[in-house]
């Protein structure tokens, strides 16, 4: 596995967004601390130095980069993967990408890129913190705060989660959909009311599904609407 590890930079997704021409499929950044570290929407990406995992991959084969709509799910699928493996309950999957534990938020995902030259994708995952003195917009928590008797260190877990991912992808079948009743199954979103917009429309209802095409599906009362990753920009659980 190539893997880069920096004390400190900008942002992981930036760097191998300018580097992507230099490059090789399957390249993993990660770094102790960031000072420009974002979310989606441009947000400040919040963390203490070594106390998360910051890291990026980018994919620049063929058959990655077209099928870029289900990258983003499949490696939430494999960090929930990661997160059961070390014995944690109640992980799941808030479309389209961030990771939460006991309803709170543990690791978000941004993808980035230029279709058809490459695909980036950035994970923020809280491994350490014990607090989160911070404003943060949604309830957080960390490996460490769900399981204070794990033995871990960035390394090791740097260890352990890129060389899941690099051997999922190395080895990976072609079969874009064996994480379909995984995802399904890990819908943190279901049978919630949820409220979204995009630029053409406010949609309210109630979440029935994720499809294999990875769109969240809503009842808005009168019929399934199909929503897909692109084309959110906010979106609420209602209580
Ligand atoms: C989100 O929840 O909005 C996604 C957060 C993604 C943050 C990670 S941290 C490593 C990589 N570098 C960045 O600047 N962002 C991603």
């Amino acid at each position: 596995m190539k893997h880069l590890h920096f004390d400190c930079i900008d942002s992981t997704n930036t760097y191998l967004k300018k580097e992507y021409r230099n490059l090789d499929n399957l390249s993993f950044v990660s770094a102790s601390i960031q000072t420009s570290g974002h979310g989606r929407f441009s947000r400040e990406w919040h963390a203490m130095k070594d106390e998360s995992l910051l890291f990026s991959y980018i994919l620049k084969d063929k058959t990655f980069v077209e099928n870029f709509s289900y990258i983003s799910m499949i490696t939430a699928a494999l960090i929930v993967e990661y997160l059961e493996n070390k014995g944690l309950n109640n992980v799941s999957i808030k479309w389209p990408n961030d990771i939460y534990v006991n309803g709170k938020k543990i690791a978000g995902i941004l993808l980035e890129g230029e279709v058809p030259n490459y695909i980036v994708v950035g994970v923020g995952l809280n491994l350490l913190q014990t607090s989160f003195d911070y404003e943060l917009r949604h309830p957080a928590t960390s490996l460490k705060l769900e399981k204070f008797d794990l033995d871990i260190t960035t390394a090791s877990e740097y260890n352990v989660l890129l060389n899941q991912i690099n051997d999922f992808w190395a080895n990976f079948s072609g079969d874009w959909h064996q994480f379909d009743n995984f995802i399904k199954n890990h819908n943190y979103l279901l049978k919630k009311r949820i409220k979204l917009s995009n630029i053409s429309s406010n949609i309210e209802g109630i979440v029935e599904d994720i499809d294999s095409e990875c769109n969240l599906l809503i009842n808005n009362g009168k019929e399934i609407v199909k929503i897909c990753a692109g084309e959110i920009e906010i979106l609420w659980v209602l209580k």
